[in-house]
């Protein structure tokens, strides 16, 4: 389905925006026909928005490490030491805090010990996704070369400027390998063999690795675990841990989606050798892919997927629900783990967020998991990163599944192609709120109704984040209608608008997305706004997200 809306408010479209073919206006007077009203408290801080919760995720899966992130040396792509030049560009431009690796449920499966050491000697072993994999995957997605492993992670991670977070193998590896896996990034210089080796391999310096992950969906992939089960294991794992003067933050493995159960049975079994136990979790993992679209007709994993860009109006509503769900599911588990934590020392750590569809619109066809993320996805993402920024007092991460080539990725990478998707532009226009303090935000505006094939159905009509920054205020807001632009007061309780410029991702067609041959199609329009009123009266144009840059007084 093809929308095209011709919505024009005034004719304010500045000459860079003329490409977007959906028009935005803002004006800077009191109105009388605005229908919504965005109030920020300023003196109802929330807490500071770890920049952590833009961090991302990279596995050993499909298209994601070879040819997304690692080329290799020799390559006619551009590169800093095997790695995607442009993919490094990019990420620094984002701000990026934090990279997972590597995996998800690869991780479970991998032998650290078989990614270090002389390239040309690494073993070649199945990739946990082998049995997954089309036909026309490469032999590397198959078969793992180990030619990416620790040191290239770490070196990628560095030339972006932003913290490692490794996920260890707990499946199948004894605890003894995690201590060591440790020992290899974190022991000083010239202190043991292990750091010998790394020193070989270009790096003498620890490398300083604080986040570890221990184990990934242990209640699956990861092991087939009860929650109590696991909570033994982690006890394990997480009772002598080298420190070598680095502070070090171990994540449980938590519960998928709505499992409550999980969290309350990790909970209950490692406190059944005391509270001083949880001193040894930062946080606790939360996975959530929003998949089913298929109003409520299945539960069946494969059979309740949906196209990434074929869809209707309604499909576009269900992702957003589906995507939504992540807010009660941090309140709920939050809630439960405070049942244990009164004083909620363990955060959450959303790790792996994102859109899951069927098969079938690989940019890159045999790549794993793939998808091309379009305008619903960039308006899902800016939906659940308002979420995280609206929770910083519970949310300390959280990680977009996957980075590149795969699921709801930032970027598209094949050979020398290379483009931004439209999930990258949010990332790059929400960056502004990292570290900023999160301020309530009401929102009050027109619900959307949709019919949800014969059932009434409802979602909200307006909704953002805020975070101040000094004098700088920066409130991003995501209108999901896919036909109605929403006419928005905003008010500052507690200062006054000095300036105001604004940027918008948004196009007349909600499939709008960008491909190796138009890089493009879609991008966000930047304008300033004229302030003359006393009031700020803003337009939101349908299936937007917007981020505005106040300066106060
Ligand atoms: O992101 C793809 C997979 O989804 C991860 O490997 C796993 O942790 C999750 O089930």
């Amino acid at each position: 389905m093809m929308l095209r809306r011709g919505f024009l408010r005034g004719s304010l479209l500045a000459a860079g925006a003329a490409a977007c073919s959906r028009s935005f206006s803002f004006a800077a007077a009191a109105s009388t026909s605005a229908d919504s009203r965005i109030e920020v408290l300023l003196d109802e801080p929330l807490g500071t928005i770890s920049p952590n919760i833009y961090g991302h995720f990279t596995e050993h899966l499909g298209g994601v490490i070879y040819d997304g992130v690692w080329v290799g040396e020799n390559s006619p792509v551009a590169n800093v030491q095997g790695i995607r030049k442009r993919l490094i560009e990019e990420m620094r431009k984002i701000k990026a805090p934090v990279v997972r690796y590597p995996g998800g449920c690869f991780a479970d499966s991998y032998n650290w010990r078989d990614g270090i050491g002389p390239a040309d000697k690494r073993p070649r072993r199945t990739n946990f996704w082998s049995g997954a994999e089309p036909k026309s995957a490469p032999e590397n997605h198959k078969f793992e070369t180990n030619r990416f492993g620790t040191n290239e992670f770490v070196r990628f991670c560095r030339l972006i400027g932003c913290q490692p977070y490794l996920a260890a193998n707990l499946r199948g590896l004894p605890a003894e390998e995690f201590y060591r896996w440790v020992e290899y990034c974190n022991s000083p210089a010239g202190s043991t063999t292990l750091a010998e080796m790394r020193a070989a391999a270009g790096s003498p310096e620890p490398f300083a690795v604080r986040f570890w992950g221990v184990g990934n969906e242990s209640w699956g992939c990861g092991g087939n675990f009860t929650p109590q089960e696991y909570a033994v294991e982690f006890r394990r794992f997480a009772t002598w841990v080298p420190q070598y003067g680095q502070e070090l933050s171990l994540v449980a493995s938590g519960p998928s989606s709505g499992e409550l159960g999980w969290t309350r049975g990790f909970f209950e079994e490692l406190l059944r050798k005391g509270a001083g136990q949880l001193d040894s979790v930062y946080g606790l993992s939360l996975h959530h892919y929003a998949w089913n679209l298929s109003r409520g007709q299945t539960t069946d994993w494969e059979k309740g997927k949906g196209s990434a860009l074929e869809f209707d109006s309604v499909d576009w509503y269900e992702l957003l629900r589906e995507g939504q769900s992540v807010e009660d599911l941090i309140e709920g588990h939050w809630r439960v783990m405070g049942e244990f934590d009164g004083r909620h020392r363990v955060k959450l750590l959303v790790d792996e967020w994102g859109p899951w569809y069927r098969p079938g619109s690989e940019a890159t066809p045999g790549n794993l998991l793939e998808q091309i993320p379009t305008l619903r996805d960039a308006v899902f993402s800016a939906m659940t990163l308002d979420i995280f920024n609206r929770h910083p007092e519970k949310v300390a991460m959280a990680n977009c599944a996957q980075l590149i080539n795969c699921l709801n990725s930032l970027y598209l990478a094949h050979g020398e192609k290379f483009c931004v998707t439209p999930v990258g532009h949010v990332f790059a226009m929400y960056a502004a709120h990292q570290g900023g303090q999160s301020l309530r935000t009401v929102v009050s505006a027109p619900a959307v109704h949709y019919d949800r094939d014969g059932k009434p159905a409802a979602f909200w009509g307006l909704q953002g984040s805020a975070s101040l920054h000094g004098k700088e205020l920066v409130l991003t807001a995501v209108n999901p209608h896919v036909s109605e632009s929403r006419e928005t007061v905003v008010d500052l309780r507690g200062a006054r608008i000095s300036s105001a410029s604004a940027v918008t991702l948004t196009s007349s067609d909600i499939h709008a997305h960008n491909t190796f041959n138009q890089p493009a199609a879609l991008e966000p329009h930047s304008r300033t706004i004229d302030l003359k009123g006393p009031g700020l009266t803003l337009t939101f144009p349908p299936a937007s997200v917007t981020r505005l840059s106040l300066g106060l007084t």
